[in-house]
């Protein structure tokens, strides 16, 4: 049986006392809850910990498992929580995009404690969630149109410039990645962009990786909080203390600085807000502004950059001597495609706009999204709570019950992509190969809209997909087409081959690779 992996190996007999203590306490709690999962098909539970010492960090692979065991939707158990797991479009659709669907988020025990969930983004739900959601769109819109592109040209630029100082050295391409997206975050947040050399830049962006990979959406210390206060989870609080120290800086330079005529970010617009709203910056101002700048920069930096991982890792990885001869080709073709649809745009046009890189770069629009449906950035999407008992398939969910929409079992799903575990950006175009086209099983960033919905940035519509699909997309494919047009990437001789099977944390990554990036 896989074991879960309970963070860090510390333990002790005073530990282990406080944890009979709190499961005593857990199993009389279960025993008073009315409805439960146990309806639904799915394994057997046991006492106490339920189902989660058979899952591992990848859960989205072992509900997949049970899903042809037990059917597209499985009820388990994690700690004392109810939680279902949806594994096919139908049922994701039905719950989640149909009218009265779920919209209410649960809060994962570990963020809840770490950071609260006040005027959070991700975790709140009803009338606050839903202020903030809007305001978060309208700036977002605004900042696409009249910042994004200057941004992005000049944050690629500088990462074209790092890469190449290293002369064709072999390099962890995924650092100055990391340090590029972030910036764009940095730039949308908080007005402002690090040097690469800066140390305490350098030393923000470790604690963020290390703090997403130290748990991922099923870590059993969401579902018993008061592992929060274990030594299990020191190094989690932290992480998490020193991430929130760095927003509290930022966010004080903000009001001493603020000027109402200059609006420069995220953060001056969270300010304007308040004072249009009559509240005078206080307290609560900074508590709801820091909750929603956690988790768009957190959000945001993780899973732009881990999705960029990816497309430089599958780029090198089929070009290798040793794969078939027809995948040494596919691949050829991938990249060539990509490099002579970006040299012969970027020939003719000195400086694009956002709106040209969708239009022109079609071939590297749809390798994009076929890395975020082959690698799956964020696999189980983050869970939604029922806030009112609902039937899906015959299947009643309890109220407060968790639901996981298992993306990539739908992402690998045969009935929607003829041969899912191949690696082939065609399915995303046309037949003459000139005009992207998506799939409803296509949900990388949840349910709402798709891409090509443009209309629907402003309205109830989005549900609750993420807001930053836009900002991601855009970052991804200026700065993929701008390094493919500076450098060919190559693994090391010396280096093993890559894995293409993922660290999952709260995104799930590819394992540390090298590249040499030999300027072209
Ligand atoms: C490749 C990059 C990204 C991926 C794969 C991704 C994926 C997701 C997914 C699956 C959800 C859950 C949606 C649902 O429940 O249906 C989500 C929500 C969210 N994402 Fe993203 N995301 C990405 C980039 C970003 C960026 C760049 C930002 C910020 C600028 C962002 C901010 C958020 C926020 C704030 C939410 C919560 C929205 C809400 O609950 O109302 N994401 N994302």
């Amino acid at each position: 049986m896989e074991t879960i992996v309970l963070v860090g190996s510390w333990f002790s007999p005073g530990l282990l006392v406080i944890l009979i203590a709190a499961c005593v306490c857990l199993l009389c709690m279960n025993a008073s809850k009315g409805s439960t999962t146990t309806h639904i098909p799915g394994p057997k539970r046991w006492p106490i910990f339920g189902n989660a010492l058979s899952i591992d960090r990848n859960a989205h692979v072992t509900f997949t498992k049970w899903a042809k065991t037990y059917g597209s939707v499985i009820g388990v158990k994690l700690g004392p929580m109810n939680v279902v797991v949806l594994n096919d479009l139908q049922s994701i659709e039905s719950a989640f995009t149909k009218s009265g669907g779920i919209l209410n988020r649960p809060a994962p025990g570990l963020l809840k404690a770490a950071f609260s969930n006040d005027g959070s983004l991700l975790w709140e739900n009803g009338e606050k969630w839903k202020e903030t959601r809007k305001f978060v769109l309208r700036f977002l819109h605004d900042f696409k149109q009249q910042k994004l592109i200057k941004l992005l040209n000049f944050e690629s630029g500088k990462l074209c410039d790092l890469i190449r100082q290293h002369n064709g050295a072999a390099i962890d391409v995924c650092q100055p990645i990391n340090m590029a997206v972030s910036n764009v975050l940095c730039a949308l947040c908080f007005g402002h962009r690090f040097e690469y050399d800066d140390d305490n830049f350098r030393s923000l962006l470790s604690n963020l990786q290390a703090l997403g990979k130290s748990v991922s959406g099923t870590t059993i210390g969401h579902f018993l909080p008061f592992l929060y206060y274990t030594p299990l989870y020191s190094n989690f609080r932290n992480l998490a203390t020193s991430f929130t120290d760095f927003i509290d800086g930022e966010i004080s330079q903000h009001i001493e600085s603020y000027d109402p005529i200059n609006v420069r970010d995220l953060i001056d617009a969270f300010l304007t807000d308040e004072v249009e709203l009559d509240r005078v910056p206080n307290k609560r101002t900074e508590t709801r502004v820091r909750r929603a700048i956690i988790d768009m920069f957190a959000s945001g930096t993780d899973t732009t950059s881990t999705a960029l991982e990816w497309s430089i890792l599958y780029m090198t990885q089929y070009t290798e001597q040793q794969k078939a001869v027809s995948e040494i080709f596919q691949t050829f073709v991938i990249l060539i495609t990509i490099k002579r649809e970006v040299d012969d745009v970027t020939r003719q046009h000195q400086l694009l706009t956002l709106q040209s890189y969708y239009e022109k770069l079609p071939y590297t629009q749809a390798t994009i999204m076929e890395v975020l449906r082959h690698a799956n950035v964020s696999p189980l999407g983050l869970p939604r709570k029922v806030s009112k008992p609902m039937s899906i398939q015959g299947h009643l969910f309890p109220h407060d019950s968790w639901v996981f929409a298992n993306l990539w079992a739908v992402h690998h799903d045969e009935q929607y992509w003829n041969d899912p575990t191949n690696f082939r950006p065609e399915r995303f175009l046309s037949v003459e190969k000139k005009t992207v086209i998506s799939s409803k099983a296509f949900m990388p960033f949840g349910l709402g809209r798709n891409l090509h919905n443009t209309n629907c940035e402003l309205t109830d519509l989005c549900k609750r997909c993420c807001v930053g699909e836009k900002i991601a997309m855009s970052t991804i494919i200026v700065i993929l087409s701008k390094i493919m047009q500076e450098f060919n990437f190559k693994i090391p001789e010396e280096d093993p081959k890559p894995s293409l099977v993922g660290i999952n944390g709260l995104t799930l990554s590819p394992a540390p690779f090298r590249v040499c990036a030999v300027p072209r």
